[in-house]
């Protein structure tokens, strides 16, 4: 299968009428959202969405986020729209938060992997709203990435994982936030699921306490269950091994570097992920600046991409952990998963050596 690309930049209008019609013949296609590119197909057709699986190479009990470009298709989705959610629409929507809530009959089992509950959002971004509007139908997407690879951020990360394999690739550019949306579920007391750029904090000020779910910052037990089943997978892994050295700025830019110096003396291409407050530390070693400690929406925006095409020339990353209030809890559990966890304390390590 050829796979076409057309930029809606250029051409909104043809694109997003031809994405629709392929979604309604129950086809996929990949756009871009505010958070990162989806990979959609009908989200009411069941043998359409199966083909989501197949693309991504994605197990099949993994549900997927609805995406709706109305706020008034939210109660046909769910079986009756509770009184909290309307101040986080109110406030959220359109944008990066995704709602769980009990589904209504007409969403397949396909979407939800078996579950009674169903993941919708309505995205913000004008390519991704256009296309939902004119399909007429709710679009199921998981981020449009191979199953365990980074999620893609622009129109050539998508084609360098789905060449072939799907029909049509709508391109908008790079994205906005560059990790996926918030996944909150209102299915008893609330809980972050998955953390992203609507933070606990943002969310806290419109409905009181958010829980988090456990597996945020560290792998899940043998006997625990997943919150979300997404969170028992291998995530956003780089051809590369990351590392990931916790600590204040300069014990971590000591660490790191001493590190990268025995790393390379073991023969392996290793390429540092500095940031605004500690790039200077790092003269003579290869590293690139990802963006500022203070505002890690900066890091959140770059991480994926960086992941991705340094991930494919080095042996080995190493990255700076961060704090994680606001965005950093984001920008944190993306990372460690893309680490598998392996994470290395500067103080302790320095002490070491
Ligand atoms: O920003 C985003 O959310 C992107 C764009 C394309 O909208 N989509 C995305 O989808 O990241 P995906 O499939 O890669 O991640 C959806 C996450 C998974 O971790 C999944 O397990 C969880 O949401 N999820 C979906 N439905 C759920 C449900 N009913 N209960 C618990 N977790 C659910
Ligand atoms: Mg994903």
């Amino acid at each position: 299968m050829n796979t076409q690309v057309i930029s809606t930049i250029l051409q909104e209008e043809a694109g997003t009428t031809l994405g629709a019609n392929l979604i309604r013949s129950g086809e996929l296609v990949a756009f871009p959202t505010e958070t990162v590119y989806g990979l959609g197909a009908n989200g009411l057709d069941g043998e359409a969405v199966n083909r989501i699986f197949e693309a991504k190479g994605r197990p099949n009990d993994n549900p997927l986020i609805l995406h709706i470009a109305k706020k008034s298709d939210l109660k046909k989705l769910w079986a009756h729209v509770p009184d909290r959610a309307l101040p986080l629409i109110e406030t959220f929507w359109p944008g990066p938060l995704t709602l769980i809530f009990q589904k209504a009959e007409i969403v397949p089992y396909e979407v939800t992997a078996g579950l009674e509950t169903v993941a919708v959002r309505m995205p913000s971004d004008r390519t991704a709203r256009a296309l939902i509007r004119k399909a007429d139908v709710p679009i199921a997407a998981p981020s449009a990435n191979r199953s365990g690879k980074p999620s893609p951020t622009n129109a050539q990360h998508v084609l360098d994982d789905m060449d072939d394999r799907i029909p049509l690739i709508l391109d908008g550019g790079d994205c906005k936030y560059g990790v996926e949306s918030t996944v909150l579920s209102l299915v008893g007391e609330p809980t972050i699921l998955r953390p992203g750029a609507v933070t606990k904090e943002m969310l806290e000020a419109v409905i009181g306490p958010v829980q988090l779910a456990g597996s945020i910052l560290k792998p899940l037990g043998d006997r625990e269950v997943a919150a979300s089943p997404g969170m028992k997978y291998k995530h956003y892994a780089p051809d590369a091994e990351v590392i990931v050295v916790d600590g204040t700025p300069e014990e971590t830019a000591r660490c790191v570097l001493s590190l990268y110096y025995d790393l390379l003396e073991a023969g392996k291409t290793v390429e540092i992920l500095s940031t605004k407050q500690t790039h200077f530390r790092y003269r003579g070693a290869s590293a690139t600046e990802i963006g500022d400690r203070e505002h890690p929406e900066t890091l959140c925006a770059n991480l994926f991409r960086v992941l991705r095409e340094i991930g494919a020339s080095c042996d080995v990353i190493l990255a700076e952990g961060i704090e994680t209030g606001e965005e950093g809890l984001a920008y944190m559990n993306r990372l460690l998963r893309a680490a598998g966890f392996h994470r290395i304390n500067a103080h302790a390590e320095l002490l070491k050596k």
